[in-house]
């Protein structure tokens, strides 16, 4: 077995990507710190949560076969084909590799491994934020709903604003809506591949802008896309991650990854 194609969606798999990611994330560490995948592991692409049809009509069938089956895909591809001749980079998660040892990645991959680990992360939760519209909930519930009602002035303001983020993003890249280490949610796009993770924010919310995304569909009609996702938001996974456990704790952070070098150790 490998990978974690067997498992449905789980904060895990978008995290980490792999199967033995772990325990520490399972436990509530914060969400950047440094989980190892097994041994000899590589990152793997997700099974979708849904059929490839089940986002109809707001995103189409063959879209989403394209997206996942082939760009995502070639994000994982790429990162694992990066990483194959760094051995000291092999078992460390996504977090790891965009944040807290991103300046040990060497400088020849490092933009490969931002755009294509970002990518994988990005994609990776792009899938779970999303269900078919007979399973969405019509809106978020408690803290999340609290906290965006006191951020934005509710959840339609909230989808005018990352709706014009995202339309105004000049060429590819994605429209957020994160939350900081100190729980405070914002709404910012990034450009290409970035992903919140490297400035330290949680994703909770995204959609991607690549033209990929929708373009057999909406062909330019970026905005109408925009809007058409609204219709299949997850907000039960966007609330699961706002209430999450995913704040800083350095204690933590340095056990484990003392706990790390002693299990690598020969
Ligand atoms: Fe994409």
């Amino acid at each position: 077995m490998d990978r974690h194609t067997e498992s449905g969606w789980d904060r895990r798999s978008f995290l980490l990507t792999g199967v033995a990611a772990g325990a520490a994330a399972a436990a509530g560490g914060w969400a950047l710190q440094g989980e190892a995948l097994a041994d000899g592991a590589e990152f793997g692409v997700p099974e979708l949560p849904y059929a490839a049809d089940a986002l109809e009509p707001f995103i189409d069938k063959q879209t989403m076969e394209i997206h996942h089956g082939k760009h995502h895909a070639a994000y994982v591809a790429n990162l694992n084909k990066a990483l194959k001749d760094v051995p000291q980079l092999h078992g460390l998660s996504l977090g790891a590799l965009l944040v807290d040892k991103a300046k040990e990645v060497p400088e020849a991959i490092r933009q490969g491994v931002v755009n294509n680990g970002g990518g994988h992360a990005n994609h990776s939760l792009f899938w779970s934020v999303l269900t078919p519209k007979d399973k969405a909930k019509a809106a978020p519930e408690g803290k999340l709903a609290e906290a965006i009602q006191s951020a934005f002035g509710g959840v339609e303001k909230l989808a005018e604003t990352i709706n014009a983020n995202g339309a105004s993003r000049f060429g590819s890249g994605w429209t957020w809506l994160v939350k900081d280490k100190d729980g405070r949610l914002h709404a910012y796009s990034t450009a290409n591949q970035d992903s919140p993770l490297m400035q330290k924010h949680v994703p909770l919310f995204g959609i991607d802008v690549w033209e990929h995304a929708y373009y057999l569909k909406y062909q330019n009609k970026r905005g109408d896309y925009l809007k058409a996702v609204w219709n299949i938001v997850n907000w039960a996974e966007v609330e699961r991650r706002y209430n999450e456990d995913t704040l800083p704790h350095p204690g933590k952070e340095k056990d484990a990854l003392k706990k790390k070098t002693e299990v690598k150790a020969p």
